[in-house]
């Protein structure tokens, strides 16, 4: 798997652009800043987005070539992310000691495990962003993963941020425009919750 995204990333295009998803856009932008936690991110777009509004960001991802992609991003942008190479269920951060953690697209075969380990590195009040494709997904040839176990149910995520004091979880059509991966009319779950 960590290979096929080495792969994707090999080239000069930033493969889902290099401007922020438009929900954690909406989000942040709204937000006081304070520390992040941007796991699963990829090439960047969301960790410098964030950056250049002032966030101290942490992110990580188990592609390499993300990594290179994303430094460049934060070069070009002239801010300073930490950025590691690491497996979610490898990743070891301070416990409580981020006021945000953003989720976009972050589709894994342990999505539970997943969710619930990268919850303890948030504050009590500290708030996750998160966007990704719902089941119904499945139906669209727009993007996201071709097996329906990875792909989301509100009853999956009620469950998974459970322990949140404040939840909101919602499914929208949108039509994304965020690289020929995410393009096109597309099933997916938005959710903000608070800690
Ligand atoms: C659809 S991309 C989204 C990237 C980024 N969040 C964005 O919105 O631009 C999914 C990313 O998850 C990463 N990923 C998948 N499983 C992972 C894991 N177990 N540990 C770390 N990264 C993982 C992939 O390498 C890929 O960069």
């Amino acid at each position: 798997m960590k290979h096929k995204w080495d792969e994707r990333y090999a080239s000069n295009e930033y493969v889902y652009g290099i401007h922020p998803n438009l929900f954690f856009k909406d989000k942040i932008e709204n937000l006081k800043p304070g520390k992040i936690l941007f796991p699963a991110e990829g090439e960047g777009r969301n960790a410098v987005f964030a950056a250049t509004l002032g966030w101290e960001v942490s992110a990580f991802d188990y592609s390499h070539q993300a990594y290179k992609k994303a430094l460049q991003l934060s070069t070009i942008n002239r801010v300073s992310i930490d950025y590691s190479v690491c497996n979610i269920e490898e990743s070891d951060y301070e416990k409580e000691s981020f006021d945000a953690i953003a989720l976009i697209y972050m589709h894994t075969t342990n999505r539970q495990v997943n969710h619930r380990h990268l919850l303890q590195f948030l504050k009590p009040g500290g708030v996750v962003i998160l966007e990704a494709f719902s089941k119904e997904q499945i139906k669209y040839k727009t993007g996201g993963p071709k097996e329906v176990s990875k792909l989301f149910s509100i009853a999956e995520l009620e469950n998974d941020f459970v322990e949140m004091k404040e939840l909101s979880i919602w499914q929208e059509t949108v039509v994304l425009n965020e690289g020929d991966l995410h393009f096109g009319e597309a099933a997916i779950l938005r959710l903000f919750g608070k800690k």
